[in-house]
């Protein structure tokens, strides 16, 4: 017993949780997912993994992404990504629907599966039956020599190390890396993008790491942020473009870890129903980085003042008009927007982590909840 407790304080280097070690390790874990594929100088990309792929990817007729929880909010991102630059369609889909709704599917269309333990059964479920259709199936996953990564044709490993913490964190920054990676590549190959856009967004990814240290300094700010919201019984999480996916994650890993419940949701369907439940108990948490929607997430943020919310927003560092109306401003790097997401989830992360230390929860192992589920 005293050995094993000796054992894990070691595994967690120093930290209390896993959780808030592998929030930590992000720069690091990312660097390792980019290392030996990216050259940003040189303008090189290169992943190994789907280079026999590369002219059915490039030439699919649609992509699918499958996964479920944190790795489906990957999947948007990549939605997000793989259409603005490589412009071929992308559906993503819960593993768990696919496989159950008779979808259409056939020999052009390229799936990739993203799953961190790469042994979720809905996911390989869905691998197989897209499969026996004769798409081309593309695999994202974390764990070496899982269950997915052996099913697909292909992919791209993420690197990230192991992830003990049930709540996913450096997982969901590496699967954006990868994935990023692989829009940019197989955009480029198609011709799809321009060589400036291309470049420049290759540099961006290189200084990603940098800039999510950057975000890990905020920690104390967050935690005395957290303080003040951790007896609220209800939050509400708003972005708009490439921050919805990450308003969708910034909930989910408060309600996973802290029991409190979270909704994420696109900022501009706020008025569809949600804004009916703003009163001056709701915090909400606006990821309104400087990006092409900024003007249109700063008048949803008045619309939520309006009503009394109390708004914490991540903004983009020197942002003084949303200061002016927001309750707490957290100001993390600016970015391309399209990598925006791999920056602005860091305080969303720290945000759910101390609110749940604080609630005395076991952030770590949440009730309820397991790290990879086998079952359907
Ligand atoms: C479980 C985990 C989540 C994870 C999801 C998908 O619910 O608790 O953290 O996002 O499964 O898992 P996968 O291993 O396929 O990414």
């Amino acid at each position: 017993q005293k050995i094993d407790m000796e054992l894990e304080a070691i595994e967690k280097g120093g930290y209390e949780h896993f959780m808030i070690k592998e929030i930590f390790e992000q720069p690091r874990s990312i660097g390792d997912c980019l290392r030996g594929r990216l050259n940003a100088n040189e303008g090189h990309l290169h992943l190994g993994g789907i280079q026999d792929y590369i002219n059915k990817i490039t030439n699919a007729d649609r992509i699918l992404i499958i996964a479920c929880g944190t790795s489906w909010h990957a999947g948007l991102v990549a939605e997000y990504i793989f259409e603005e630059f490589c412009r071929i369609p992308v559906e993503v889909e819960y593993a768990s629907e696919f496989r159950y709704r008779n979808p259409v599917v056939g020999e052009k269309d390229v799936v990739i599966a993203i799953s961190q333990s790469g042994e979720t059964a809905d996911t390989l479920a869905a691998i197989e039956l897209a499969k026996s259709k004769g798409a081309t199936i593309l695999g994202v996953c974390n764990v070496v020599g899982s269950s997915i990564p052996r099913a697909t044709h292909a992919g791209s490993y993420t690197h990230a190390g192991p992830e003990i913490g049930v709540a996913s964190t450096k997982a969901f920054t590496a699967q954006i890396s990868v994935l990023a990676m692989m829009a940019l590549m197989i955009a480029h190959k198609k011709g799809a993008i321009k060589e400036s856009v291309y470049r420049n967004l290759l540099l961006e990814l290189d200084a990603i790491p940098d800039k999510v240290a950057k975000c890990l300094d905020l920690n104390p700010q967050i935690e005395i942020i957290s303080e003040k919201f951790k007896n609220a019984t209800n939050f509400l999480y708003l972005g708009r473009g490439y921050n919805f996916p990450v308003a969708l994650e910034g909930a989910l890993k408060l309600k996973e870890i802290s029991y409190i419940h979270a909704e994420g949701y696109p900022a501009a369907e706020m008025k569809h129903g949600p804004i009916a439940l703003i009163d001056e108990n709701m915090p909400v948490v606006f990821i309104a980085t400087k990006d092409g929607s900024y003007e249109k997430i700063v008048s949803n943020i008045q619309e939520v003042k309006a009503r009394k919310g109390q708004v914490i927003a991540v903004v983009t560092e020197g942002d003084t008009e949303i200061g002016s109306m927001a309750d707490h401003i957290i100001e993390v790097p600016a970015a391309h927007e399209a990598l925006m997401p791999l920056i602005s989830v860091v305080p969303l992360q720290l945000l759910s982590y101390h609110i749940a230390v604080m609630r005395g929860c076991n952030v770590d192992q949440p009730r309820n909840l397991a790290k990879s589920v086998t079952v359907e």
